[in-house]
């Protein structure tokens, strides 16, 4: 079965949940800004599937994604813009270039989702990406990041969760975070994909990044510039204690094994 199967679409379904991304996306932008958000750029876009998705929401909406890997942005112009129709195709453009080199126009809204700015190992280089994302704003533009933590995130670990591809057959996706040295907090990453007849799809993806804290992020942002940097928080649902999928601004959050959260960097 994993000879037949497509690493990127397996990525796509069990990875990305570009509808609850751009939810929140919209929400927080409405709840900071009094007007609506046409251009989006989408950084690290590799299949560009939430660009797609930002072109399908409204006919006024546009969209750029820009990524480095030439074949991750054919897989997504086969695959996603096709499914597109002409007017929402002509309103995204993919740009293989370097997210810190890249100048498509000033956006009002920049993403870097999937901890894809993880990738930055140096101080220098995260703050040079965060200062050209500002340039690439907006006066009142807004960048949103995501970003995973918890007492969990530097030790080595396989997680397996079950999922379906897009025709409902099951597959496996596993995380394993294979190694993290504590003296640079670098790590390396895993994604590996099983399937029922239990052949594999091993070393799917593969990641070098450093684990940044998030006062370390928000530092970095005011470094860069931007002028409000907010973490927002995943609230908790009652009834089995487990993350509700509400994300407000915090200062203080719980000391969970492991957490996603929102990043709001504001210009
Ligand atoms: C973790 S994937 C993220 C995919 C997608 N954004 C998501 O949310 O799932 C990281 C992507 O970043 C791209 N990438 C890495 N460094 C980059 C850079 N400096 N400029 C542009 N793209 C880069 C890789 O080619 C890869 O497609």
């Amino acid at each position: 079965m994993s000879e037949y199967a497509d690493c990127h679409a397996l990525y796509q379904q069990s990875v990305q949940d570009v509808e609850a991304e751009l939810d929140f996306v919209e929400q927080t932008w409405s709840d900071l800004r009094n007007r609506p958000a046409i251009f989006l750029r989408e950084d690290f876009c590799g299949t560009a599937n939430t660009a797609c998705e930002w072109v399908t929401r409204d006919d006024s909406h546009h969209a750029v994604g820009v990524d480095l890997d030439r074949d991750v942005l054919e897989w997504g112009r086969l695959y996603n813009l096709a499914e597109l129709d002409d007017d929402q195709s002509e309103r995204i453009e993919l740009l293989n270039e370097d997210v810190i080199q890249t100048r498509p126009g000033l956006a009002d809204i920049i993403l870097a989702m999937n901890f894809s700015y993880y990738l930055f190992l140096k101080r220098e280089d995260l703050r040079e990406y965060f200062a050209s994302a500002l340039d690439g704003l907006v006066s009142d533009g807004i960048l949103f990041l995501d970003a995973y933590g918890g007492y969990e995130a530097p030790m080595n670990l396989t997680e397996p969760r079950d999922c379906k591809d897009e025709d409902g057959n099951d597959f496996t996706y596993i995380w394993e975070q294979a190694e993290f040295n504590p003296i640079d907090s670098c790590m390396t990453c895993h994604i590996h994909f099983e399937f029922p007849d239990k052949s594999r799809m091993d070393k799917a993806f593969s990641y070098r990044w450093r684990l940044w804290t998030l006062p370390e992020i928000r530092e970095i942002l005011y470094e860069a510039g931007f002028s409000r940097v907010d973490i927002y928080w995943e609230g908790t649902d009652e009834k089995n204690n487990e993350g509700n999928g509400i994300y407000s601004p915090s200062e203080i959050g719980d000391a969970d094994p492991g957490w996603v959260c929102y990043i709001v960097a504001q210009a």
